[in-house]
């Protein structure tokens, strides 16, 4: 899905990544490239670090950018991902980029952990901050579980980067559990030096759309994401990082009720930050998924075929006419 499509900009953005081993990178790009993903080709017991480098894609002028009176470092250029298709005048400025992350999508994760480009694609910028929506998950293959680890953790420490890791809540107990040990093992590896905050659950008030409404009540209204948080919680603090921001991400639509929705069988979302604030004070983050380019009503400038200064002030900076 989207957050997927963070890998393909991570992973084409940059051939010649300081910092990190560019055979590596290269190999890992190209085969994300050729592929489409590693997973359908990549004996499953294959280390990360063992999978074999093939051929460097081609990076020069893709055929689409003349027509769009572009030119310049447009890559690849037979299909894929088109990253850069920019001369340098046409790029956006880069702001605050020390303040902003990247999140990791699944397959990175899982094959190319210790493959991720130290800088910002297209820019003079390290990156600074990671975010994972999970450590590992029950579904990939758990062989590869410690090597991708250990790339990420040695990528973390080597460029001073912090995490904001995620552990899932969903209707599957079973699998919540396993994965929030493996949550605490990665936490362990990596030590808090490197952890910008733990997020408990992403996106729960969209859960209601997928699950049945008796997890939801169990959820909600009867108190377990609550009593999750909590457990999660203190042995977050018992590992010593009790002084780490806590939260749960959602969507910019809990802002729909007052302050927060608040919808008996869908999402008490408003009941759950009250008794995390409650609870935890300046140490709950208040943590949001907001996606611009979600926005319909984000449009070229009026008359305009390629110029969106207007759409862009409004989805960066909440500036600009049209909000409602
Ligand atoms: C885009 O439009 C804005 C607002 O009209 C203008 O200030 C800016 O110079 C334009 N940018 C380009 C690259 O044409």
């Amino acid at each position: 899905m989207t957050r997927w499509r963070v890998l393909l900009v991570l992973a084409l953005g940059r051939s010649d990544c300081p910092g990190n081993d560019k055979a590596d990178f290269e190999a890992c790009q190209t085969d994300i490239f050729l592929g489409g993903s590693i997973r359908d080709e990549t004996p499953q017991t294959v280390a990360p670090s063992q999978q074999p480098g093939r051929a460097s894609a081609a990076c020069m002028d893709w055929p689409g950018c003349a027509p769009l009176g572009l030119f310049g470092d447009c890559c690849p250029s037979n299909g894929g991902a088109m990253l850069g298709c920019c001369s340098a005048g046409r790029r956006l400025a880069l702001l605050q980029m020390e303040r902003k992350g990247v999140t990791i999508d699944d397959t990175t994760l899982q094959y190319c952990a210790r493959r991720i480009p130290g800088e910002w694609p297209n820019a003079e910028a390290p990156l600074t901050s990671l975010r994972l929506f999970q450590t590992w998950n029950t579904q990939w293959p758990v062989e590869g579980r410690k090597a991708s680890w250990q790339g990420l953790v040695d990528f973390v420490r080597t460029h001073g980067v912090k995490v904001l890791v995620g552990t899932p809540v969903t209707c599957v107990l079973a699998d919540d559990e396993q994965t929030w040990a493996w949550t605490k093992e990665f936490l362990g590896m990596v030590g808090p030096e490197n952890i910008m905050g733990l997020a408990i659950g992403n996106e729960l008030e969209l859960l209601a759309d997928h699950a049945d409404e008796k997890c939801i009540e169990e959820l909600w209204e009867g108190g377990r994401l609550w009593k999750t948080f909590n457990q999660r919680v203190s042995e977050f603090d018992e590992m010593g990082f009790s002084h780490i921001p806590v939260t749960s991400v959602f969507t910019a639509a809990i802002l729909s009720g007052n302050p927060f929705m608040d919808v008996p069988g869908k999402a008490l979302v408003n009941t759950f930050l009250r008794q995390a604030m409650w609870k935890y004070g300046a140490r709950y983050a208040f943590t949001f998924n907001v996606y611009p380019y979600f926005d319909p009503n984000l449009r070229m400038n009026a008359g305009s075929r390629d110029n969106c200064s207007e759409s862009l002030k409004r989805a960066t900076c909440w500036q600009g006419g049209g909000i409602s």
